[in-house]
């Protein structure tokens, strides 16, 4: 019996793969349930769309973080706000208000679920910014590319892997980029980090972490008109997975060329049980009964952890937790042949970190010029009295997006990089339900990150810089 076990192995040629006394069931096994890669009809990193000395912008949204990406894009010199939109009118009106002290004269569009398809049909609008809840943002970034817009879409910019193969083939057809307004190396200690890991400092990369770790159960989740219809809470109803990974995994990815010389093969994921929504739900309810209807729910899991590995073997670890009363990480954790940097501090040697004051050398060091130019545009900006200025809330992140639509620069967050980080959430959620098995992550580049250029010019070499602040 013993001999015939091995005959069949030998002739299988399964014996050369070490699977004898794995078992047969599969632990060699690529789990690929979803489309790995496509025909380019066309490569959109590094694209270089026709300059737009004034940006016509056009704003979907206007909740919690849409007044704010009004406020920010109003400040950026070379923006024009032609259009504000929401369902809800006074939303439109105090977005108006806002810019009432600024030159911003934009046309109001509220009422109907579709009105914002108005907004994407105009001809005078060049970007589309996108802050509506998740399960929208697939659909309008889709209709402002069709449209002949860019889209600048708040995370996740896609919900499913059909939805965001469908961003990157629209992006290609149409020649219009799909932007991800998440975290990114552009400004501040990230970005002194990147051009750090660009020089050498750590050596070779082999690990990083980062997470979305933040308290939204109180105050956000279980608090009654926060989010447009509850949307928010009910996105954390029968969905286990990294719900939210983009901004601890997308500065990562930069560092890491992600997308521009390595790209993510295989992710495992795996959810602890809920052990807060829904005691959270059961005491809302027991004093108001507007909660019965959360009591009893499949809520997400607590902490969920994905990791992953690269074509070139390195690993990646995001964290999610949006319940714990766990103060935020200071992100990412990077950790290479030569150096070593968490929750601020630096070191290569593991005896000992570096002071605050030798790790601030270095920072200052390799503070790249992206980030020097911006804080010159702030400061100036800060020197300058104008009414209603709101300076202080611009990042670079949308600086350098007007800056490099004005110049005719590629963007820095394309589509791949939105599709390869939104992907992270059904693919974990996949894994969870399979019992933490590893899932074959798609290649949204279908083989171009073997030769992309390098993004993220963060040194200006190709130009740009040259936008201000109001
Ligand atoms: N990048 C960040 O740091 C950051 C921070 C906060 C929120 N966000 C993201 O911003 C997005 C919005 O979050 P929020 O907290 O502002 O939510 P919100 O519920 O406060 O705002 C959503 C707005 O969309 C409007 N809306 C809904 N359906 C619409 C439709 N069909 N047409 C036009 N308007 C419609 C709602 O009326 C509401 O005003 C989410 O994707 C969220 O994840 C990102």
């Amino acid at each position: 019996m013993k001999n015939n076990r091995r005959d069949f192995l030998k002739k299988s040629g399964l014996a050369g793969l070490g699977l004898m006394g794995a078992g047969l069931s599969g632990s060699n096994k690529e789990n690929t349930p979803f489309k790995l890669n496509n025909r380019n009809s066309f490569n959109m990193h590094g694209y270089k769309a026709p300059k737009i000395d004034t940006v016509g912008v056009a704003i979907i949204g206007l909740g919690n973080r849409g007044t704010g990406t009004t406020r920010r894009l109003a400040s950026i010199e070379g923006v024009e706000i032609k259009a504000l939109c929401d369902l809800e009118p006074d939303r439109v009106e105090r977005g108006k208000e806002i810019l009432e002290t600024t030159h911003h004269r934009p046309d109001g569009y509220s009422g109907g679920e579709d009105e914002w398809k108005k907004v994407c049909e105009r001809d005078d609008i060049d970007l589309v910014a996108i802050v509506t809840p998740w399960h929208l943002h697939t659909v309008q970034c889709v209709y402002a590319m069709e449209n002949g817009k860019h889209a600048y879409t708040e995370l996740p910019a896609a919900n499913t892997i059909d939805e965001c193969w469908e961003l990157v083939e629209t992006s290609e057809r149409t020649k219009m980029h799909c932007v991800q307004m998440s975290s990114s190396c552009h400004g501040g200690r990230q970005a002194a980090l990147l051009n750090m890991v660009r020089n050498g400092v750590f050596g070779e990369l082999i690990h990083a972490e980062g997470a979305y770790v933040h308290d939204l159960l109180n105050d956000y989740n279980f608090t009654k008109h926060m989010y447009h219809n509850m949307w928010r809470l009910n996105e954390n109803i029968g969905r286990h997975g990294s719900l939210y990974p983009q901004h601890g995994f997308i500065p990562i990815s930069q560092m890491m060329d992600l997308n521009y010389g390595d790209t993510v093969e295989h992710l495992v994921s795996v959810s602890s049980n809920d052990f807060m929504m829904g005691e959270t739900a059961k005491k809302l309810a027991a004093e108001d009964s507007y909660w019965e209807q959360y009591v009893g729910k499949d809520y997400r899991g607590n902490m969920n952890v994905t990791t992953m590995k690269t074509a070139k073997g390195k690993t990646i670890v995001i964290q999610h937790d949006v319940t714990s009363p766990r103060p935020r990480p200071q992100q990412p954790l990077l950790s290479g042949t030569e150096g070593f940097y968490a929750n601020g501090r630096f070191a290569t040697d593991h005896r000992r970190y570096y002071t605050d004051e030798e790790f601030q050398e270095l920072v200052d060091q390799y503070t790249p010029e992206i980030t020097k130019v911006f804080n010159e545009a702030v400061q100036q900006a800060r020197n300058t009295e104008r009414a209603g200025h709101s300076y202080f809330n611009v990042t670079a992140t949308d600086w350098r997006l007007i800056d490099s639509l004005r110049n005719g620069l590629p963007v820095e967050i394309d589509v791949y990089d939105a599709a390869l980080s939104s992907a992270i959430t059904p693919l974990s959620e996949w894994s969870v339900a399979n019992r933490f098995n590893s899932v074959r992550v798609p290649d949204f580049t279908s083989g171009a990150w073997k030769t992309n250029q390098r993004g993220m010019d963060v040194n200006l070499e190709n130009g740009g810089g040259t936008t201000g602040i109001l």
